[in-house]
């Protein structure tokens, strides 16, 4: 039983005077290649991770939101007939999702609840996306509508978007949604056809945190974004996704455009080799992928910071090790390495001597294992709670 399991749901009955009615859990996710793209309506391959969001949560007769966070010690209330947008740390995130999901028609219901996680914060590796779909299920099961994986990423991406005001993409919310153990999700972020994929036994996903966090990245994220957005205005296409390398010759394009659109063009292509790669067990063509998509976010899209590029080089440089990359949006956060299994430790240990000795920075370095989407455990049958209003 998972540590953060009980934690919640002992907090619960200590807090609430009585046992949750639910449990629920939404994974972070750690990206293996496809970075840039999903907002161009191209290819990822993303795995949801076993580290997560829990909320354990008891439906309440009222329209009051009562959610206690363990990680920062305070609480967070609101009602559901009152939802104003204001910018309130973590608890922002809970209300637009009650904001997104009242606004597309769904009747919800008032709970009270305990949250913890165990995603790190701001390195990549979504925790906000979890916390937007670890609300979402709270919702659903408090109010007994029906939890379908896909709706509900496209929701949280709404919030995302227009709550929190960060123009992601859809990549972080489908994957939490809708992971596989053991296996990584090759996504079609046009028609969002998601394809599982396994891993290969003989390989370790390391995770190498460079504890630099993400400065300014929602303005230079947004700033890419529109970007890629005018580069396709320019060619004449409605995304990325469709440009060929004999575009970027385009007089169109200004002296940034065509570097921006470099980086998705051979990223997508690189995701398409990394499935059959995968598929055809060639982790050294794997790896070979993962560093190639480090040296084009480094040179082209222009997302990467010293530290990172610090990381991947020592983890090219170790033998076991087939290959690095900066994962998620970039600017600070984790790099992801796949490592030969068996050397994780040895690995680590040399990754983080070599990395505090070039930046005096402490790297944390853990192995991750690909986890099931958002899952909903409690009695989903329980009478729903008696509406006061
Ligand atoms: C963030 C966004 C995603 C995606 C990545 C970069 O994680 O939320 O939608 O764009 O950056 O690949």
């Amino acid at each position: 039983m998972s540590e953060l399991w009980d934690r919640v749901t002992e907090t619960f009955t200590a807090l609430y005077g009585g046992p949750p009615t639910h449990l629920v859990r939404a994974p972070g996710r750690v990206n293996l290649i496809g970075e840039h793209t999903d907002y161009n309506e191209g290819f990822v391959l993303p795995m949801a991770i076993d580290r997560a969001i829990w909320i354990a949560l008891r439906p309440r007769p009222d329209r009051h939101i009562k959610l206690y966070s363990l990680d920062f010690a305070n609480e967070f209330t609101f009602s559901l007939d009152r939802i104003t947008y204001s910018q309130e740390g973590w608890g922002k995130y809970i209300k637009g999702i009650a904001w997104v999901l009242h606004n597309n028609g769904y009747q919800l219901s008032g709970w009270e609840g305990v949250i913890v996680g165990d995603i790190p914060i701001g390195a990549g590796l979504s925790s906000s996306a979890a916390l937007e779909l670890a609300a979402a299920a709270a919702f659903a099961a408090a109010s007994g509508f029906a939890w379908e994986p896909t709706s509900m990423a496209k929701l949280a991406q709404v919030s995302e978007n227009s709550w929190i005001r960060v123009k992601s993409g859809i990549m972080d919310q489908l994957v939490c949604a809708n992971g596989k153990q053991g296996h990584a999700l090759f996504i079609d972020c046009r028609n969002l056809e998601m394809t599982p994929i396994t891993l290969p036994p003989e390989a370790s996903v390391l995770i190498l945190d460079t504890s630099t966090r993400r400065e300014l990245a929602d303005s230079e994220y947004n700033k890419r974004r529109r970007d890629c957005a005018v580069a396709a205005a320019k060619l004449g296409l409605s995304a990325l996704r469709d440009a060929k390398l004999e575009d970027l010759s385009n007089p169109q394009l200004d002296p940034v455009l065509p570097k921006r659109a470099r980086h998705v063009i051979t990223e997508n292509a690189r995701v398409l080799a990394a499935v059959t790669a995968l598929q055809s067990g060639n982790l050294a063509e794997l790896g070979n992928l993962l560093n190639a998509s480090h040296a084009s976010l480094r040179d082209d899209f222009e997302v990467s910071r010293s530290e990172l590029d610090q990381m991947v080089a020592l983890a090219e440089a170790h033998p076991d090790c087939y290959g690095a990359r900066l994962t998620g949006a970039g600017f600070g956060g984790c790099v992801v390495a796949l490592v030969r299994r068996g050397a994780e430790k040895e690995f680590s240990e040399r990754v983080a001597a070599g990395y505090l000795a070039a930046t005096g920075l402490n790297a944390e370095i853990y192995a991750v294992n690909a986890a099931d989407g958002v899952q909903i455990i409690g009695h989903l049958d329980i009478a729903p709670p008696i509406r006061k209003n």
